[in-house]
């Protein structure tokens, strides 16, 4: 799955790096574990106190941190954020994460309301697709760098009830494979995280079905989910590597290789288990 010929270069060392959605979760875990390979990091999320926390979690362990506000959702806002990034680095960063995103789900196609498909693809697929156009010309003009979005086991698995969300996914990675292609001999990579469950916030105070689905769900993430701290250091890693695709856990990766392999069996099964909840 190499696409980038800078296998062993450690670009995640030292870098000057910028986090969306950095105030939990796995935002938060790449901006710690950044910090913790020496770099200097602008946290930011739509919530400015959340920003400011892993900035000083940051600053804790003897790392360097800026924190800021900025709702993805807006070109504006991540314009303003790639310009004080540059002005406190007094340079372009070396590594961009693309983080910010939200869960929702538990409704089938035609009951989802429209406000909700806009609310899901604004933040997981305009706020990934403003990243990168705001990004990305800085970062060929610097000659080198990286880029990480944060997609989901989603973008493939297209499990029912999940439409917007597996949409807004899927639109991600497609997007990474496309800036890869055409950032090939730049010296910017693209990475993209396609995990299953994190043991993350990001189902508290979401509706997602009713509140037992929604309840049961917060509790299966915490007993299955994998650690946040180790998805951000195995996604770093593969950056040094020069990874494209990263699909951590073994369950997303048999959702890879059937769909891959399989792919009309697979979806007849979702049917199935669709048809056993109905
Ligand atoms: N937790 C999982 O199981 C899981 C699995 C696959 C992918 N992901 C993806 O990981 C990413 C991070 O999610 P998480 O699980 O850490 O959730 P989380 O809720 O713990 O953290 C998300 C952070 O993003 C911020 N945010 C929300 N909307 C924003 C916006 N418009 N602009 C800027 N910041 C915003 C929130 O304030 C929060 O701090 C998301 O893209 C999510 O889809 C999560």
């Amino acid at each position: 799955m190499r696409i980038n010929p800078f296998g062993g270069s450690r670009r995640t060392q030292q870098a000057d790096a910028v986090v969306t959605g950095a105030g939990s979760g796995i935002g938060r875990a790449f901006a710690v574990e950044l910090g913790k390979r020496g770099g200097r990091i602008v946290c930011s999320d739509i919530d400015p106190e959340r920003a400011r926390h892993t900035a000083e979690l940051i600053g804790d362990t003897g790392g360097k941190a800026f924190d800021t506000g900025c709702d993805v959702r807006s070109l504006d806002q991540v314009t303003a954020l790639a310009n004080t990034a540059e002005e406190w680095f007094g340079k372009s960063p070396d590594l961009v994460v693309n983080n910010a995103g939200i869960g929702r789900g538990g409704t089938v196609i035609g009951e989802t309301p429209p406000a909700e498909w806009h609310q899901v693809l604004d933040v997981n697929l305009w706020g990934v697709i403003h990243g990168c156009h705001v990004f990305t010309p800085r970062l060929r003009e610097a000659g080198h760098g990286a880029i990480v979005n944060v997609a989901s086991a989603a973008a493939f698995g297209s499990a029912p009830r999940m439409a917007a969300y597996n949409v807004s996914k899927a639109g991600v990675l497609a997007l990474s494979e496309t800036l890869a292609a055409e950032l090939s001999g730049t010296g910017v990579t693209v990475t993209v995280l396609c995990p299953t469950g994190v043991r993350t916030n990001i189902l508290e105070g979401v509706s997602i079905g009713d509140e037992t689905v929604r309840l049961w769900g917060a509790r299966l993430l915490r007993w299955t989910g994998r650690s946040p701290a180790a998805i951000a250091r195995g996604t770093l890693d593969a950056v040094d590597q020069g990874r494209l695709y990263v699909v951590p856990q073994i369950e997303a990766k048999a959702i890879w290789q059937s769909k891959r392999l399989l792919p009309e069996t697979y979806t007849r099964a979702a049917g199935l288990v669709e048809r056993l909840v109905r």
